[in-house]
């Protein structure tokens, strides 16, 4: 059954705990299943959807935030007290499995909460808001047709993959869905670099939404989380023209306040301390927020090999990240 996946990812398959492979992933069959995948094949989006994507670990939770706070119109005081993880509901989570109904049902033990069931078809369209909101990382293949035709407007977030591998590695050791709490850096080095891990290779995943963001410029938007970190301001202006919502300078501010990696970190409906699936005391999922900190990780030969895998990769592209 694995020979055509190479040994590399062969390895993540059996250290991942109930994995299961679709379309030639791996995935973490604790939270997820071919079912709920193929019935995301079937969804109908149309234009009041907002679809967040991201390969993991690229500031899905910031972009998550922002949406949603240009969404309540800057009320930020209204989002303080709804888990993001409800507002922004995670489009191939499982909901039907057993212990994922269970905890939304006793969701009130794990923080404040305004449902006791999950979102039916994990999106979220909140009374008095603009859109409908959801979040996924699932590479271009496996999305509907009406997300692949431009029906909706798809907001993809990329980030260097230096700075994206040192994420997802402390990820891999906090999420108990990935269940490799105990995997070294230089093991998961392998793995990244062979695109062995859950969403295959970041390279595919990127580019596959780079080509869709330059067909429908009108309805994906690109962003670097890198710009993000330089200018904040100005994405939170093109994000709200893009999904045409008018704020005030004033609700801008607000946005802009909220959405701070400090304010965030702090803030227990958006830091993911209410989601039982991490374990913050091995890794907090608002971890460092920084560009570069890959270089604490990488060695010299791996981050000389990365460079080269990096600009066969992207050659032809056009499009370029960076690293400090
Ligand atoms: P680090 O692990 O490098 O700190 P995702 O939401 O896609 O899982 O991405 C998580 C990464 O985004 C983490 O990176 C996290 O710290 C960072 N992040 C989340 N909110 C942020 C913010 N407001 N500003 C900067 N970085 C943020």
């Amino acid at each position: 059954v694995l020979s055509d996946l190479g040994p590399v990812q062969d390895a993540y398959y059996w250290r991942l705990p109930y994995a299961c492979i679709i379309a030639d992933y791996v995935w973490p069959g604790i939270v997820m299943s071919p079912k709920r995948i193929n019935d995301i094949k079937d969804m109908q989006f149309d234009e009041r959807d907002v679809v967040i994507v991201s390969y993991p670990k690229s500031g899905t939770t910031w972009m998550a935030e922002l949406v949603s706070a240009l969404n309540y119109s800057g009320d930020t005081d209204k989002l303080t007290k709804l888990r993001q993880d409800e507002r922004v509901p995670w489009l191939e989570l499982d909901n039907s499995y057993w212990w994922i109904k269970a905890f939304f049902r006793f969701s009130w033990l794990f923080g404040e909460s305004k449902k006791d069931e999950a979102p039916k078809d994990n999106r979220c369209h909140d009374i008095g808001t603009k859109h409908r909101l959801c979040f996924t990382h699932l590479p271009l293949e496996l999305l509907p047709k009406s997300i692949l035709e431009g029906k909706c407007k798809v907001i993809y977030v990329a980030r260097n993959p230096k700075d994206n591998a040192v994420s997802f590695f402390h990820f891999h050791r906090m999420a108990r869905f990935l269940g490799l709490q105990k995997i070294d850096w230089n093991d998961f080095f392998a793995l990244y670099y062979t695109g062995s891990v859950y969403c295959g290779s970041w390279f595919e995943h990127v580019l596959g939404y780079w080509n869709l963001a330059k067909k429908y410029p009108e309805s994906v938007k690109f962003v670097k989380y890198e710009d993000m970190k330089d200018d904040f301001p100005g994405i939170v202006t093109e994000i709200a023209d893009f999904l045409k919502i008018d704020l005030t300078p004033a609700q801008t501010n607000k946005v802009l306040t909220h959405c701070h990696f400090d304010s965030m970190k702090n803030n227990k409906m958006a830091n993911r301390d209410t989601v039982w699936l991490f374990n913050q005391k091995i890794s907090k999922f608002m971890r460092k927020g920084a560009v570069g900190d890959w270089k604490n990780y990488f060695t010299f030969v791996q981050s000389e090999l990365f460079d080269e895998l990096y600009k066969e990769k992207m050659a032809g592209s056009g499009l370029d990240f960076k690293f400090e």
